[in-house]
């Protein structure tokens, strides 16, 4: 918990930790998330694995240096040989394994070129699961650009900024505030926002945004108006400090590919237009609103669950 955001820094649930491209090769990879170091690979089965990064034996980063073998990850230390759900099953120098060699195996989901792993502070199963994307399955949709950004802030902020109608107009330069309906139902939060495009040559175009929530990493964001658009939009928190934002964009593959390509540059721009605002700000526990921003404190509530 920091100062600027007293809020718990981690809350539970699917996080994205890599883009199935970036383990093409298999790994491992090091990865930095909810305050750990992580190690994520791909068994020779073709599944996803993610354990803690230090070896049991003496501590060595199993991501620097380590390497797959068959359903596990050889340690470049002293060889020994971690499989996927964290026990050792070889040391290459002895014939019993010690009882505790054993470090944690987080849950990992793989879907629509997303790797993503299930965080809880403690060992309780998930609760819920992302589902597949219908359209990324499609041959009328086909995937556009990935875009990834480093930010000093808290997922929370990231996300509350959807359901703030007024910055929409001061920050993004949205001619009105849009009209936002929140529902809410367990752990997804959906919301359909009424806007104005401005669209080619100035003219403005009333459009569409809805937002589907499933937990705090993970939401779908899709676009009618000037061109059709869906994205992925995921938040992962690296440290107390840090948070990983990741866009992956689909187009229809019948639609004009350059509008939605520019929409999807215009929205990139728009969190770019984020960025000072959240590194910069503090939290609000008890924010002063005006009538129209009780979405902010709904969503909040519904937040409020993940911790
Ligand atoms: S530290 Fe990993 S095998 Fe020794
Ligand atoms: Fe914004």
């Amino acid at each position: 918990m920091s100062a600027r955001i007293p809020l718990p820094p981690f809350p539970r649930g699917w996080f994205q930790v890599a883009s199935s491209d970036e383990l093409s090769a298999g790994g491992p990879l090091p990865l930095r998330c909810f305050g750990r170091d992580l190690v994520l690979f791909r068994t020779q089965d073709g599944e996803a694995r993610v354990l803690d990064a230090h070896c049991p034996h003496m501590g060595a980063h199993l991501g620097i240096g380590g390497r797959v073998e068959q359903d596990g990850i050889r340690c470049p230390f002293h060889g020994w040989v971690i499989s996927g759900n964290g026990r050792c099953v070889r040391i290459p120098y002895a014939d019993t394994i010690p009882p505790k060699a054993a470090i944690r195996s987080w849950d990992v989901r793989e879907l629509d070129g997303m790797i993503l792993v299930h965080h809880t502070s403690g060992d309780e199963p998930p609760s819920f699961e992302i589902p597949a994307l219908p359209e990324a399955r499609s041959p009328a949709w086909s995937p556009g650009m990935n875009r990834r950004w480093r930010i000093r802030t808290h997922v929370q902020e990231a996300l509350e900024n959807i359901v703030d109608p007024a910055h929409f107009v001061t920050v993004h330069g949205m001619s009105e505030r849009p009209r936002t309906e929140l529902e809410i139902e367990g752990h997804v939060i959906r919301s359909r926002s009424a806007v104005k495009q401005k669209g080619p040559g100035g003219r403005v175009v009333d459009g569409t945004i809805t937002w589907e929530g499933h937990g705090m990493g993970y939401g779908t964001i899709r676009f009618t108006g000037i061109a059709e658009l869906l994205f992925v939009n995921t938040v992962t928190p690296v440290d107390d400090e840090l948070i990983d934002v990741r866009f992956a964009f689909w187009h229809p593959s019948d639609g004009p590919r350059r509008l939605g390509e520019a929409l999807a540059a215009e929205v990139s721009r728009q969190l770019e237009e984020d960025i000072p605002i959240w590194e910069n700000k503090i939290y609000r526990p008890q924010p002063v609103l005006c009538p129209g921003e009780k979405g902010i404190m709904t969503f909040r509530k519904w937040s409020s669950q993940f911790r």
